[in-house]
């Protein structure tokens, strides 16, 4: 048994449909559903034993302490977070409540849990923290890649939110020796990712006739991996990570952002041409830049691949088809998180200038 949390976000719910697919080792699924997370997602799952949904609040300490007596977890698999940097710079309160008290709180209730733990028990058990690039700030085009060892160097509310979460994860190891392990992976991509990030709100946007807000001069960078792979990778660290460590996982990809945008629209025109025949890329518009908008990110997997064999399996042309793929095929899912709160935030985020 583990516990997993965030399972109803994008990642996470990959997480589980994924772990679920490959074995049979049940999966307590906490997550308090916020606008991030969808119950829709995990429908395949409904009446699977294998999966217990806990609409829990990682920052009830009471209801993760009852999970833990219950469930009895050798490890416990933490990908809850407020996860959009934009909100973030809008209203930066919930990322410290959920990202960094959030975090602490599972810290604790893990501490108590592993205290009482005994042997081979007690040996066995893993507190794994899923964290992001974005904690290491911004490169200059030439500077190396980050690796494990790059100093945190955060930007925006929601990577000093994850930076404190990850400084905590650390603390934990080295004072109590609660065996941690931390993952800091670059951008994911693929199916069931909430449409206010680049990849999904520039397909959606596109078959809408909508416009495609690209911020700033477009030439921001980011490495980009398929979701799938990200979820392999911890599957990896959980299972050959050496406690106390901590692994950069990234896809080899670094692309700029008006490239993607371009590849999202040609990966259209070939699979739904728009109704007028006009090219998807007409529809782009440079927007106001977000503030304090990192440069570029990349990020050096090294480490992960040689000390534990992992290695993407997507490459960015064949995930990126996927992607598209899978909003074409699925309008109904699109159609659930497009509704009301989202309309809201694209009506006012972006101000009438898309
Ligand atoms: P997401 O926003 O899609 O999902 C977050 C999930 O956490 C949602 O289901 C939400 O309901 C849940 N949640 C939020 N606050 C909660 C709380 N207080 N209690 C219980 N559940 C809560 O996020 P994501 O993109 O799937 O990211 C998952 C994790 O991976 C995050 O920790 C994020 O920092 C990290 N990460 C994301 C990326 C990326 O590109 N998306 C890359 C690297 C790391
Ligand atoms: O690097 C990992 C991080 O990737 C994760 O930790 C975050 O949780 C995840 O949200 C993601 O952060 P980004 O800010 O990089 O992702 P986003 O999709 O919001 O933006 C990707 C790039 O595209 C970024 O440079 C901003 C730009 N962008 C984004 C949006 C929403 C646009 O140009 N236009 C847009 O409308």
């Amino acid at each position: 048994m583990i516990i997993v949390t965030g399972g109803a976000g994008f990642i996470g719910a990959n997480f589980v449909l994924d772990w679920l697919r490959d074995c049979d080792e049940p999966i307590v699924n906490v997550d308090n559903l916020t606008y991030a997370g969808n119950a829709e997602t995990l429908a395949p799952l409904a009446g699977d034993p294998r999966h217990i949904f806990s609409q829990v609040d990682i920052c009830d300490r009471a209801a993760i302490d009852a999970l833990f007596v219950t469930y009895r977890p050798h490890a416990i698999l933490h990908f809850a977070a407020e996860s959009h940097v934009d909100r973030s710079i809008n209203g930066p309160a919930e990322f410290v409540q959920t990202n960094v008290v959030g975090t602490f709180t599972l810290l604790e209730a893990a501490r108590a849990y592993w205290n009482g733990l005994a042997g081979d028990e007690k040996a066995a058990f893993r507190f794994l923290h899923v964290s992001t690039d974005e904690v290491f700030g911004s490169l200059n085009p030439t500077d190396p890649a980050f690796n494990e060892h790059t100093a945190y160097a955060p930007n925006s509310p929601y990577s000093a939110s994850k930076a404190a979460s990850d400084h905590f994860v650390r603390a934990y190891h080295h004072t109590y020796g609660l065996p941690t392990l931390t993952t800091n992976c670059s951008n994911n991509y693929g199916p069931y990712q909430f449409p206010e990030k680049l990849i999904p709100l520039t397909i959606i946007n596109a078959i809408g006739g909508k416009k495609l807000p690209v911020y700033g001069d477009g030439k921001n960078v980011r490495d980009w991996l398929y979701v799938t792979d990200h979820c392999a990778a911890i599957r990896t660290v959980l299972q050959k990570g050496v406690p106390g460590e901590t692994y950069n996982i990234g896809g080899w990809n670094e692309q700029a952002n008006i490239d993607v945008v371009h590849t999202l629209c040609r990966t259209l025109d070939e699979l739904r041409p728009s109704a007028s025949g006009t090219a998807y890329a007409a529809q782009i518009e440079f927007v106001k830049d977000r503030p304090g908008h990192d440069r570029r990110y990349a990020i050096d997997a090294t480490r992960i691949e040689r000390e534990l064999g992992w290695r993407p399996a997507e490459t960015f042309e064949t995930g990126i088809r996927k992607t598209v793929l899978w909003y074409l095929e699925h309008p109904e899912w699109v159609a659930g998180v497009t509704s009301g709160s989202y309309r809201h935030w694209m009506e006012t985020h972006y101000a009438g200038t898309v």
